[in-house]
């Protein structure tokens, strides 16, 4: 049915076409035939302590002002992250800001942290409670004096209303916001953010979320504090300055980050990476171009125990959810697994 209407909608400017994607599913318009059935028991699994029915979420970016999240559960997935909330209302870059390169399966944007605030996403989200687990992914005001304060507000703001808190250091398009992957200044706001939780006498589980343009070098590091730090969990990844070359797209040099399929590869590389240094101490959030259930194997090969999407859906429409895990189900089952756990990093060294 999406495959109708897509040729209609890929006529509308992307922003303006994500906008008409949440009204429909604040008013309930889109067919929900896709999660009629449950979900197979062969999907469960539990994401800090809470049960879950699958583990495939909707990344950060497309509900950033928390307005469908109980619109997305009912759509199938199996956790929602919400945000990027900054702790005052911004505009983001000047429009047009997203792209959509048909030819490559990808989105370029530079939206720029575009959100409510912090007060007023708080307020929605009180007065709306969450149907199924719910992240909230915070980063700073593009003009903040002091932006790891701005973590802290964030994390203040939300740890009594969310179930997961992610510290977003790696948009593109906050500029010098991917500085706090260095080693100092990662540690520096990771023992802050720790700092901070014990004086709200909070457990909120923290997930950090990373930029797949990283060295080899900081990879390390990057574990390191993770591990130094408990952290609960990493995501895998933003989406990517580079890897222009190999697309086809005549819009392939707007400036912004790069999602969907050309970036697929890069991260899945990276969370095999991951995957070998946290050695399962720390849970893996994989994301990048899933937009099947042979992608999303390929991604629980690498080393995720958890997938998020987006740019998947903006091309396959709101039947994503349903579409991959009716997949997934057949590779397994043709592969004699019986539950998705079991191939977590299986995937042969090259
Ligand atoms: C239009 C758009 C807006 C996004 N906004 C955010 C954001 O606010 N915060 C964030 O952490 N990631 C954001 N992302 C990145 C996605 O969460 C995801 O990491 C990335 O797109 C790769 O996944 P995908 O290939 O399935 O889209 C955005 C992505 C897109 C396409």
């Amino acid at each position: 049915m999406f495959s109708k209407i897509r040729s209609l909608i890929f006529k509308i400017d992307p922003e303006t076409a994500h906008n008409l994607a949440i009204k429909s599913l604040k008013l309930n318009l889109t067919p929900n035939f896709m999660n009629e059935n449950k979900d197979d028991p062969m999907f469960k699994s539990t994401l800090f302590g809470k049960e879950i029915d699958n583990p495939f979420g909707m990344a950060a970016g497309f509900d950033k002002n928390a307005e469908v999240y109980n619109s997305l559960f009912k759509l199938g997935f199996g956790f929602v992250e919400v945000g990027t909330v900054t702790p005052l209302e911004q505009y983001g870059n000047p429009k047009p800001r997203v792209f959509r390169l048909v030819e490559d399966r990808a989105l370029i944007n530079r939206l720029g942290f575009n959100n409510l605030g912090a007060e007023n996403i708080s307020k929605r989200i009180r007065s709306n409670s969450n149907k199924g687990l719910l992240g909230i992914n915070i980063g700073p005001n593009k003009d903040s004096r002091d932006r790891l304060n701005d973590y802290l507000i964030g994390l203040r703001t939300f740890h009594d209303i969310a179930n997961y808190i992610t510290i977003n250091i790696s948009s593109p398009n906050t500029e010098n916001l991917r500085n706090f992957h260095d080693e100092n200044k990662f540690s520096e706001l990771m023992n802050s953010i720790q700092e901070e939780k014990v004086k709200l006498r909070s457990k909120i589980p923290i997930v950090v979320k990373i930029s797949p343009d990283i060295t080899e070098e900081q990879i390390g590091l990057i574990s390191k504090v993770l591990l130094d730090y408990k952290v609960s969990a990493i995501i895998v990844s933003n989406t990517t300055s580079k890897n222009r070359e190999k697309l086809n797209d005549i819009l392939k040099h707007q400036k912004g980050g790069l999602s969907g399929k050309p970036l697929e590869e890069e991260a899945n590389k990276l969370i095999s990476k991951f995957y070998k240094l946290l050695k399962g101490k720390i849970e893996i959030i994989g994301v990048g171009g899933i937009d099947s259930g042979k992608s999303a194997h390929k991604k629980f090969l690498a080393g995720a125990s958890y997938l998020q999407l987006y740019t998947g859906m903006v091309f396959q429409g709101p039947n994503i959810v349903g579409k991959i895990k009716k997949e997934l189900k057949e590779i397994l089952i043709a592969d004699g697994v019986k539950n998705f756990k079991e191939i977590i990093g299986k995937k042969r060294a090259n």
